[in-house]
């Protein structure tokens, strides 16, 4: 297997300093959550909240004495299982989940996009590996805008909106550094399944039929919609082309994408369709191992993902504002939403000021983690009244994009990563013959400063398009330590901007409010993201009289039908418990 030469990947990883036991708390007696086995004890409780919603025990966790895998793909997680009872760690296992991702989870798995992965292995060291897309040599900072000035839709759909993909090189480089498996043993469950096909889910079927008409002006409808429909619940959906790519990059390494056939069939697409990414862009392209955002909120420890994505400095900036506040009032009061929101609203404005790719733009990262800055944002809050974010444009809510996934093995090596192709489906096109969809990643710049994106973010000139630069990104792929330095929570989301709210909620539901994993997925979400000004709320779940009261402290309040797409593992005595999102599709499987 021929791999890309190490020295291209800049090494800058941090090593926490020592390896810690991996003991597990166990004082109250447990809920007997539905499957078997079970732990014996769980700290934790299904919590009651105020206005009277009360969630069910802890019944949708999977548990598994060694190892779990979390995804949005029943078939990606068996993928990744498969490693694990070969004898792979759970980078082995992740790698394993991305590529099998990208055959059955075409919405946003994916070898035509880019990623973020937080690592932390069981002898303490951590990393954090960027392989986010970057913008073709050729791009310039108001590709986006035409002769009158407007913004066109040219970064969301077709073949200008691609950055060059990331995620083969990036999940090469993190398998080379911290697995121990081959490229081609991880990637098998994955050639198999495109080659083989596997039985469509309504799913993916309702997935397909609703992006159909996206899809089918380019190339991958006759894969998707082979008899002008969707590929219906239950038929087997082979993608040969989707094989013999990934045959290739399993045979060759990442060269097969960066230098050979593949990307030959990329750039040819690229050509075909007025795309500007070209062979050198390809060959340019190196992932970027990072230095980890870690930070601490009341004991424990969160390691997460710095800039190119602004996951972690965004989330750890709201955790140093609430600290000020601990204890937080009661899941589900005003009181506590309305703090949620004006943390997440003054981080948010940094985040859409300040934030972009550090390689490119100054960041002043140091400042906007330090819990000296949080104290100033924290006094400039009001428990009962909501403040206001400058005015701007109105922006758009989101739908779900993105994937993550959660990998812990026996050892207790534990794997976040986030991966996406920005929207579902991506840019819509499908490289022929290299049988994959592209990134519409270019929407995540401030294509025209000032003015929403996709997401509705409101971004400045920071992360306006720079050839070669990082998009900013959301994702977020976050490892929490308990008080003893073990790890506790393995969690990440898919949403655009609601990716780093809702990993917060889920972090706080569990090491704030005391909810075991299940209760603290189930949980109802909000999110703020200081423009537009206003908190949305899941529609079940919240009480009207929380409502009511928040729009007495000034808040406009908008509800939507679900937030974000998390899928998380946790620490229970005696093993881990393993939840996909109940909002969406997936699977937690471990053993
Ligand atoms: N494309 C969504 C994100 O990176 O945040």
């Amino acid at each position: 297997m021929l791999k890309r030469p190490t020295a291209l990947v800049l090494l800058a990883s941090l090593s926490l300093s020592a390896c810690r036991p991996s003991a597990t708390p166990s004082p109250a007696p447990a809920p007997a959550p539905s499957q078997a086995p079970q732990p014996q004890t769980d700290a934790r409780y299904s919590g009651t909240f105020s206005g009277g919603f009360r969630f069910p025990e802890a019944r949708e966790a999977a548990f598994g004495e060694q190892a779990m895998v979390a995804s949005n793909s029943d078939l990606a997680s068996q993928a990744g299982l498969e490693i694990l009872r070969a004898g792979g760690n759970a980078m082995d296992a992740a790698v394993a989940v991305g590529f099998a991702l990208a055959v059955t989870y075409p919405f946003a798995g994916n070898i035509g996009g880019g990623g973020f992965m937080v690592i932390r292995m069981a002898d303490g060291r951590t990393a954090a590996i960027d392989y986010r897309e970057i913008a073709p040599l050729a791009a310039t900072r108001d590709m986006f805008v035409d002769a009158t000035g407007k913004l066109t839709d040219k970064s969301v759909v077709g073949h200008l909106a691609s950055g060059v993909p990331g995620a083969v090189a990036g999940m090469d480089a993190a398998l080379q550094r911290f697995g121990t498996m081959s490229l081609a043993q991880v990637m098998a469950p994955a050639i198999r399944l495109a080659r083989e096909g596997f039985a469509v889910d309504s799913a993916l079927f309702r997935s397909l039929s609703g992006a159909k008409q996206r899809l089918c002006r380019f190339e991958g409808c006759a894969t998707f919609f082979p008899s002008g429909e969707a590929v219906a619940p239950g038929a087997t959906l082979v993608q040969r082309d989707l094989a013999r790519s990934l045959q290739l990059i399993a045979d060759r390494g990442p060269d097969a994408f960066y230098e050979g056939p593949v990307g030959d069939s990329l750039v040819a697409e690229m050509r075909r369709g007025g795309g500007i990414i070209t062979r050198e862009d390809l060959a340019a392209y190196v992932p970027k191992w990072r230095e980890p955002v870690v930070s601490t909120y009341r004991g424990y420890t969160l390691i997460t993902m710095p800039p190119a994505s602004s996951g972690g400095i965004t989330m750890t900036e709201s955790f140093n504002i609430l600290e000020e506040f601990a204890p937080l009032p009661a899941f589900g009061s005003a009181e506590y939403t309305h703090l949620l929101a004006e943390a997440f609203r003054r981080a948010f404005i940094d985040r859409n000021a300040k934030l972009a790719d550090a390689d490119f733009v100054p960041v002043p990262r140091d400042e906007l983690v330090s819990k000296a800055y949080a104290k100033t944002l924290a006094a400039q809050i009001s428990r009962t009244q909501a403040s206001k974010t400058p005015a701007f444009t109105a922006g758009r809510p989101e739908p779900e994009h993105t994937t993550h996934y959660s990998v812990v093995d026996g050892k207790g090596n534990a794997v976040a990563t986030t991966t996406t192709i920005n929207g579902g489906y991506g840019s819509a096109v499908w490289v022929r013959g290299g049988g994959f969809f592209m990134n519409n990643e270019m929407d995540d710049f401030a294509a025209q400063p000032g003015t929403p994106n996709m997401f509705g973010l409101v971004q400045g000139e920071a992360n306006a398009v720079q050839p070669g630069k990082r998009m900013l990104s959301a994702m977020s792929p976050t490892i929490v330590l308990d008080k003893d330095g073990s790890v506790l929570l393995v969690v990440g989301a898919a949403g655009g901007p609601t990716i780093i709210t809702a990993v917060a909620q889920v972090i706080l539901h569990v090491i704030e409010h005391g909810m075991t994993l299940a209760d603290a997925m189930r949980a109802p979400r909000m999110h703020h993201q200081s423009l537009p000004d206003q908190i949305r709320v899941e529609s079940v779940g919240f009480n009207e009289q929380m409502i009511t009261a928040l729009r007495a402290m000034g808040h406009e309040v908008v509800t939507q039908q679900g937030i974000a797409n998390v899928n998380a593992i946790m620490r229970v005595p005696g093993g881990w418990h393993g939840v996909k999102e109940p909002r969406g599709s997936g699977l937690a499987i471990g053993y």
